[in-house]
């Protein structure tokens, strides 16, 4: 390893997961993240070109010991160099671990082009098994085209394939066992996870959201669940073993049981901003130095001290949190 000098906070976290944001723009508008009419974009100049994005994520890699880099977006399936971007992170030494968190529309059209470019694996958002229920949270009605992704991935190998769903009261917080049922037929491991204050219209309430209390109340209404064996590290979710396994389901309860002192991540958006924690009130700007020919050791120790100010925690329940600027959709979860 040629690691100079890891991303180490003043707690003592060291980041050695990068996600990546490839793009703010999404094909779906989900309640919680986007509302209907969509978002300003980025204008194009200001996001980072493919050679930019390798470049820093080499740099990450190479120089501040990131092992693993995930692919977000808004939806990163619509940014048209993503194979190509893939399969350069993964030609990298050491070659990281490298998944996309994606919403799943086209994914059946390039699950074998990504495997083969080594993406390992993918996170699909789906909430719901239901087409109106489906309609109703992404205010578009493309459920079967989720599903063709989903099992395209499966196909291609880009496993264990993970499905993310967001609750919403009175809207799919009645579905939970239908849809773990549905991702364990199938061999999907499910993750239910509580709706943060992240969504551009700034509606979040938390007396609205569905909490883990919640979620697995309804979860053990029809299965068994044990606490897993398995140890969690720095992961969001918390997982429980299945009606005696093997199969198990994911809560990330980042609002009611948060995980911050366990954090590893760091955040790039798709114009080039370094965020040290998805509720980071400040960003730290590499796309100007990069653009006017900072050398990749000046470029690392922007980043290094980006990221030791990350602060302990997000800190949701304090009285002075203020919701960060940038939405959702634009950093990437
Ligand atoms: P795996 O490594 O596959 O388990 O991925 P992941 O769960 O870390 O990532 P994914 O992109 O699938 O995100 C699932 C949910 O976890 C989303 O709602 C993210 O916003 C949330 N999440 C991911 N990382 C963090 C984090 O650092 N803090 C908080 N609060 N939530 C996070
Ligand atoms: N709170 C929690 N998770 C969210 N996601 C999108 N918006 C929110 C929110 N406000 C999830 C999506 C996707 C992942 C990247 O983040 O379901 O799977
Ligand atoms: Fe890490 Fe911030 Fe997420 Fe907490 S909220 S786990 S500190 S990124």
């Amino acid at each position: 390893m040629r690691v100079s000098t890891p991303l180490a906070d003043r707690f003592g976290r060291i980041a050695t997961d990068l996600r990546v944001s490839l793009t703010d723009r999404c094909n779906l508008r989900c309640h919680y993240c986007m509302p209907a009419e969509g978002l300003e974009w980025l204008p194009r100049e200001e996001v980072l070109t493919d050679d930019e994005v390798v470049r820093l994520v080499r740099i990450a890699v190479e120089e501040l010991g990131v092992t693993e880099v995930r692919f977000t977006g808004g939806e990163p399936l619509l940014r048209k160099g993503l194979v190509d971007i893939v399969r350069r992170t993964k030609a990298l030494s050491p070659s990281p671990e490298v998944s996309l968190t994606t919403n799943g529309l086209g994914l059946a059209h390039v699950a074998d082009a990504l495997a083969d470019a080594g993406l390992d694996r993918v996170n699909v958002s789906l909430d719901t098994v239901r087409r109106d229920t489906f309609a109703e949270i992404t205010r578009r009605d493309r459920l079967d085209d989720v599903i063709h992704g989903l099992d395209a991935a499966q196909q291609a190998g880009l496993t264990p394939v993970k499905v993310n769903a967001v609750l919403m009261r009175g809207v799919n917080d009645e579905q939970a066992p239908e849809l773990l049922g549905w991702c364990l037929e199938r061999g999907y491991q499910l993750r239910i996870i509580e709706q943060m204050p992240l969504d551009a219209q700034g509606e979040w309430r938390r007396d609205d959201m569905v909490t883990a209390d919640e979620i697995l109340a309804s979860l053990a209404s029809a299965y068994s669940l044990e606490v897993s064996p398995t140890p969690r590290g720095s992961a969001p979710a918390q997982e429980y073993v299945v009606d005696g396994g093997p199969a198990t389901v994911g809560v990330i309860a980042s609002v009611t049981r948060p995980f911050c002192g366990d954090c590893d991540r760091v955040r790039l958006t798709a114009d080039g901003q370094i965020r040290n924690c998805l509720f980071a009130r400040e960003e730290s700007d590499l796309r100007a130095p990069l653009r006017s020919g900072a050398d990749d050791v000046e470029i690392a120790e922007r980043w290094v001290k980006a990221m030791w100010v990350k602060r302990a925690g997000h800190g949701i329940d304090d009285e002075s949190f203020l919701q960060p600027t940038r939405p959702m959709s634009a950093i990437g979860g």
